[in-house]
């Protein structure tokens, strides 16, 4: 019987060496099946079944150009069984050369802003739309957008997230497919293919910007009382 135990934990071991921790793969819930049928069927990150796989897919892929320029991947982090997802833009230049998301000036102030709610990296997940670093922090292409938006989906679809904050207008208008502002896109919870949906400021832009620290901080307290059981949205 021992022998028997040992020798699963070290098929345990062996496994988690090639493909990362074992997380237990939920059933597909009906927003992951929805966000599942928005990627092409003949995309390969249809076919994978972790969080840990489409890590080592992005990480060695060159979908557009910008990704064979990149230091490393931003593949995005935190909790793969994270109740609220962040999403934000691109990587910037701290990113690019770490591989982690939000961990310059604006990302510091995004640690404040979730701290403020209560909240922790460590329970959240915080991706971008693209994985690569845009040259000079500009603007992603409708292109790039649309060669690393399956990615974010299959994201969504393995971690199943109950809400999403959107951070500035790129992901709010890539998400909910619009061309609108983001004063027009913020104040409202959207529905996302069956979950609540929220856009708010970019951190780099109410560190341009004192002025919108305030409607950001009603819009972190929506989301705060979506996700607190027992206090109703506004
Ligand atoms: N801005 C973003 O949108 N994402 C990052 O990861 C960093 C800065």
């Amino acid at each position: 019987m021992v022998e028997l135990l040992r020798g699963l934990r070290d098929c345990l071991y062996a496994e988690a060496e090639m493909h990362g921790p074992f997380v237990p793969v939920e059933p597909l819930n009906g927003f992951a099946k929805r966000i599942t049928n928005l990627i092409p069927s003949e995309n390969p990150v249809r076919a994978l079944t972790s969080l840990e796989d489409l890590r080592q897919y992005v990480a060695n892929v060159t979908l557009i150009p910008i990704d064979a320029a990149r230091t490393n991947a931003v593949f995005g982090e935190g909790n793969p069984r994270a109740r609220i997802m962040l999403v934000g833009e691109a990587p910037g230049a701290d990113e690019d050369r770490l591989g982690r998301p939000f961990v310059g000036r604006a990302g510091k102030l995004l640690d404040k802003m979730i701290a403020a709610i209560g909240l922790s990296r460590e329970e959240l997940f915080i991706a971008n739309i693209l994985k690569s670093r845009p040259p000079g922090n500009r603007n992603p292409e409708p292109q790039e957008i649309a060669a690393h938006l399956p990615v974010l989906y299959k994201q969504m679809a393995l971690i199943q997230p109950k809400f999403i904050l959107c951070l500035g207008k790129v992901a709010g208008q890539t998400l909910l497919n619009s061309k609108g502002t983001l004063g027009s896109l913020r104040g409202k919870i959207h529905d996302y293919h069956g979950i609540p949906l929220l856009v708010t400021y970019h951190p780099a832009a109410l560190l341009r910007n004192q002025r919108w620290k305030r409607p950001a901080w009603e819009d972190l307290q929506r989301l705060q009382k979506l996700y607190t059981p027992g206090i109703a949205p506004q």
